[in-house]
């Protein structure tokens, strides 16, 4: 039986209820899942925060006995192993699903189409591919992490209609309207760490929490990158668990900046491939760049920018602003970085234009 309207539909909804997951479920990845019977849903779940329990379980328990000859539709392939939890894939066997409805396969080696095949192997009718499209962008976090050892990186700017984000003088509060910034903390709770340059840190102190009621467990984890060690205890992201990377070393202040439980990482941190792979290490999988011009263009000079959220304000800061982005030395406009506008929200005064890197 092919894909249907009706798959799409369904699909479309589970991965609506995935999407409750980003920014909390990693190193998982964000799951939803539908029981339909008869055409009406019997049975609903997304992967809870921490990774656990999977949408698949969740919806079987809610559909009980109901579950058995229902379709299954699920954003991303059902897992085959047993890691802390059973496999997903043997929970609709034994459930007595009939049909299974999969977005995309899940590259990660242990699953990897063995999902699937036991899924088959066991009689139920599969459809691979309903609505891939959408669940490889919702899931793009996860699949870098499997498939390139690094995070998806976004870089958010919120700048001036000429692209400023601050005067010369450092002076930036505020370039973008109270709307904006309130759709900018949204945004930080579907990511998993925020990142910001020394410059950033120094000039502004920057709390990187998300401030909207309701969603203030989903801060971020903020990450700096702070060659000179510029950080201190002082600091707002000091006392919010922030994994700081430097070059230069400090005993002393390591030792007060740990016990407040920061992490830190000493090491190269203009190696961002480096940086990156040891952010993954650690399990994070979607990372929201917030600045500053520096730091951002050293992620486009080395190709690391998958997206970009462009908060952009009606006023006019001049060339003596200081720029969104730093220099990227380029030598010629084939070499600059191109990303596709995927959409545009409009947000109070201000607009938000999203990009996706061009291929
Ligand atoms: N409007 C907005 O939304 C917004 C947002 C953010 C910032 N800002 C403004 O931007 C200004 C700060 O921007 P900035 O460009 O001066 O500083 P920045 O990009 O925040 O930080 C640059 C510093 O980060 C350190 N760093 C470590 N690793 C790096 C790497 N891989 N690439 C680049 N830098 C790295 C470097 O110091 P070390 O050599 O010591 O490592 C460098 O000097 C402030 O005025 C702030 O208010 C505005």
């Amino acid at each position: 039986m092919a894909v249907t309207n009706q798959d799409l539909k369904f699909m479309s909804a589970a991965l609506g209820l995935a999407r409750r997951g980003l920014g909390v479920v990693a190193p998982n990845p964000a799951v939803g899942c539908i029981l339909v019977k008869e055409g009406s849903v019997v049975g609903r779940g997304w992967t809870h925060p921490g990774g656990r329990p999977h949408a698949e379980t969740v919806a079987l328990a809610a559909a009980g006995d109901a579950a058995v000859g229902a379709t299954a539709y699920v954003t991303l392939e059902p897992c085959a192993h047993t890691g802390k939890t059973p496999p997903c894939a043997q929970a609709l066997i034994d459930a007595q699903v009939a049909r299974c409805v999969v977005a995309i396969k899940d590259p990660d080696p242990r699953v990897s189409g063995k999902g699937v095949e036991m899924l088959e192997a066991a009689g139920i009718d599969v459809e691979v591919g309903a609505m891939a499209d959408s669940a490889y962008e919702l899931n793009r976090g996860f699949l870098s992490k499997v498939n390139q050892g690094r995070p998806l990186i976004a870089l958010k700017l919120a700048s001036s209609l000429d692209g400023r984000i601050a005067l010369a003088s450092g002076e930036s509060k505020w370039i973008t309207s109270g709307e904006a910034r309130q759709f900018g903390h949204m945004l930080r709770a579907q990511y998993d760490g925020i990142l910001v340059g020394s410059g950033t840190l120094i000039a502004d102190d920057p709390a990187l929490d998300c401030r909207v009621p309701g969603l203030n467990d989903r801060s971020p984890t903020p990450i700096i990158l702070d060659g000179s060690f510029r950080i201190t205890p002082d600091h707002k992201v000091a006392r919010q668990g922030a994994i700081v990377f430097h070059t230069k070393r400090d005993t002393t202040k390591e030792q007060a900046l740990e016990k407040m439980g920061v992490e830190l990482v000493p090491g190269a941190t203009r190696d961002l491939p480096v940086v990156l792979n040891k952010l993954a290490e650690r399990g994070l999988t979607r990372i929201l760049v917030e600045g500053g011009g520096q730091v951002h263009a050293s992620f486009l000079k080395a190709g690391l920018a998958d997206a970009i959220e462009h908060f952009q304000a009606g006023l006019a800061l001049g060339g003596d602003g200081r720029a969104a982005i730093g220099t990227l030395d380029l030598a010629s406009l084939a070499n600059a970085p191109h990303f596709n506008l995927k959409s545009v929200r409009q947000l109070g005064p201000d607009m938000l234009a999203s990009y996706s890197k061009a291929e």
